[in-house]
C-alpha cells in the first residue's frame, strides 16, 4: 500500500536553498512528503518567493514584534501546529530556539548544520574549518535538542579540502551536498526508515552511532 506523503513544515531565514531541494526533491519523486507551510521570521526573504512559486503557504512571522523569546516561540508552535506536521525542518532558521519550544517537538524536528559535528559548532564554521587547517570538511543533519547544534546525528556528507578552497568555495561547495543530504534524511523519516526514541536516533531499526556518510556521491555506513 502506497505510504501518505509526511506532512512536513519548513522553517526559513533567508535564501532557501535547502527549501528548495526539498521542493524539487518532492516534485522529482524522491521525498514522499508535502510541504504543508513555510515560516521565516524575515520578511521579504527570497525562500518565502521560492515557497510561493511551488504553491506553497508562505508565512512572515517576524520575531521583531514580540518582545522576548518565548512569546515569539509560542506563537510560532502555535502558527506551525496549526498544519499539523509530523515533522519540523529547520532550513537557515537563524533563531536559537527555546528551551521549551525544542521540548515541544521532541524527535520531530530535524536541523542541518555546515560542519562534520560535534566539530565547529556555532556560526563561520568554513572559516573556522580553514583556520583550523582541516583536511576534511563537512555538513551534518541531526535531531534538535536542547543543546546548540548537539542532537543526535542522522547523517553526515564529508569533502576533502583543496589548497585553494576559501570560505565561499567551502560554502558553495557544502550547499551542494547539503541539497542532496537533507532531502534522504527527510525521506528516510517519511518511510520510516529513521526513527528517534529518547535522544537516540535509529536507522531500519540499528542505533546509529556513527551517522552514516555521503562521500564520493555515495552512501558509507
Ligand atoms: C545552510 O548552510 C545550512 O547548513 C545552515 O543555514 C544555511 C541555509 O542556507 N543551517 P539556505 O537558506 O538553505 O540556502
Amino acid at each position: 500500500m502506497p505510504v501518505a506523503p509526511l506532512p512536513i513544515v519548513v522553517l526559513i531565514s533567508g535564501s532557501g536553498t535547502n527549501l528548495q531541494a526539498i521542493i524539487d526533491a518532492i516534485e522529482s519523486g524522491q521525498l514522499n512528503a508535502r510541504i504543508k507551510a513555510v515560516i521565516s521570521n524575515r520578511p521579504g526573504v527570497k525562500g518565502l518567493e521560492r515557497a510561493e512559486k511551488a504553491g506553497i503557504a508562505a508565512k512572515v512571522l517576524d520575531h521583531k514584534n514580540y518582545e522576548t523569546r518565548e512569546s515569539f516561540d509560542l506563537a510560532l508552535q502555535q502558527l506551525i501546529d496549526s498544519y499539523a506536521p509530523e515533522l519540523v525542518i529547520l532550513a537557515g532558521f537563524m533563531r536559537i530556539l527555546s528551551e521549551d519550544f525544542v521540548n515541544h517537538y521532541n524527535g520531530r524536528m530535524l536541523n542541518i548544520h555546515p560542519s562534520l559535528l560535534p566539530d565547529f559548532r556555532g556560526l563561520n564554521t568554513h572559516q573556522r574549518v580553514l583556520d583550523a587547517k582541516r583536511k576534511e570538511h563537512g555538513v551534518s543533519v541531526h535531531f534538535v535538542t536542547n543543546e546548540l547544534d548537539s542532537g543526535p546525528l542522522v547523517l553526515q556528507a564529508v569533502i576533502d579540502i583543496n589548497k585553494n578552497d576559501t570560505a565561499d568555495s567551502l560554502a558553495k561547495r557544502i550547499h551542494k551536498q547539503e541539497h542532496i543530504i537533507y532531502p534522504m534524511a527527510i525521506n528516510w523519516f517519511a518511510e520510516g526508515r529513521l526513527t528517534y526514541n529518547n535522544k537516540q536516533t535509529y536507522l531500519d531499526n540499528q542505533i546509529i552511532n556513527k551517522p552514516p556518510k555521503w562521500i564520493n556521491n555515495q552512501l558509507e555506513y
